[in-house]
């Protein structure tokens, strides 16, 4: 079987192209889309994500604000920073990078972010939009992973789709997003977990699999039907003396062992990893255009 390799520098670059006339559009309005985003503390991997976030803005022609706060910031403080964001006319959406240091509660601060500028879609609000099929903006990484699936042609209606996870961030939304109407949807879903029994014989069924579980090359190919189109979210840091780094990056898909049985599949990395990011600038987009339409 010939394997298609379905890799997110090619969708995210179509997306981009697209992303940058909507931009034009908006400044020749004289609108200048802001994304802002919050970093709390100094954990590695954060300030990473955050940094390619305002690169990416500043390479779109963005305005791009990135506010950080010291480890020991106070819930107050965050609060206040939110409130701010939420009137600032320049911030058309914004995000609070998690995870946040641990004296910090995180459902408060999402709470509090209005939902017009919660570019992440975290807010209960914008979830609940997301599972009755009326989203304002949609989740970046499951909805990174339907444009993956929509731009390479991949048939979804009346498909089943498999998803390997249940967090708030990718599992859920996802499930939630595949069975809605519509183009890049219209599937049947099973979402499986750690507490799945049987879980290969539920997988094996898939003809779109999509795993987001979080545990290094999870997926073995005993656990995937002939022809499937699989879909890693997965990032894992694991143990590698061969690489430079002492450590590499591997998916939730055991890749070497699957390629061959499948049809398409995404690689780890430069599978979905890149759409991520995309997928926030097209809600940060979104959120300017909205507050234009609003405006006018
Ligand atoms: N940490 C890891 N992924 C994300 C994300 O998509 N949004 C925020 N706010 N924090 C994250």
């Amino acid at each position: 079987m010939t394997t298609n390799l379905i890799l997110g520098k090619d969708v995210s670059g179509e997306i981009y192209g697209e992303l940058r006339q909507r931009i034009e559009a908006l400044k020749s309005k004289g609108m200048v889309p802001g994304l802002a985003v919050v970093l709390v503390g100094e954990d590695p991997a954060s300030q990473v994500y955050v940094r390619k976030k305002g690169e990416m803005c500043e390479e779109l022609g963005m305005h791009s604000v990135t506010v950080r706060m010291p480890a020991d910031t106070t819930q107050e403080q965050l609060m206040d920073k939110v409130r701010e964001l939420n009137e600032d006319p320049s911030v058309h959406g914004f995000l609070v990078q998690l995870p946040l240091p641990p004296h910090l509660d995180e459902e408060q601060v999402i709470n509090a972010i209005s939902p017009s500028k919660d570019v992440d879609c975290f807010h209960p609000s914008n979830v609940g939009r997301v599972l009755i099929g009326n989203p304002d903006f949609l989740p970046a990484t499951p909805a990174g992973v339907q444009q993956m699936l929509i731009r390479s042609g991949v048939e979804t209606s009346g498909k089943h789709v498999v998803v390997v996870g249940r967090s708030n961030i990718v599992g859920k939304p996802m499930s939630a997003m595949m069975v809605q109407k519509g183009l890049g949807a219209d599937s049947t879903v099973t979402v499986v977990h750690s507490r799945t029994k049987d879980l290969a014989s539920i997988t094996r069924q898939a003809d779109i699999l999509i795993v987001a579980i979080g545990k290094p090359r999870f997926i073995t190919s005993d656990m995937v039907r002939e022809g499937a189109v699989v879909i890693d979210v997965g990032t894992n840091r694991v143990d590698d003396p061969t690489h430079p780094k002492g450590s590499r990056l591997v998916g939730d898909v055991d890749f070497d062992a699957v390629k061959d049985k499948v049809s398409a599949i995404t690689p780890v990395p430069g599978g979905v990893g890149p759409m991520t990011i995309c997928m926030l600038m097209a809600n940060a987009v979104k959120a300017a255009e909205r507050a234009l339409e609003v405006s006018s």
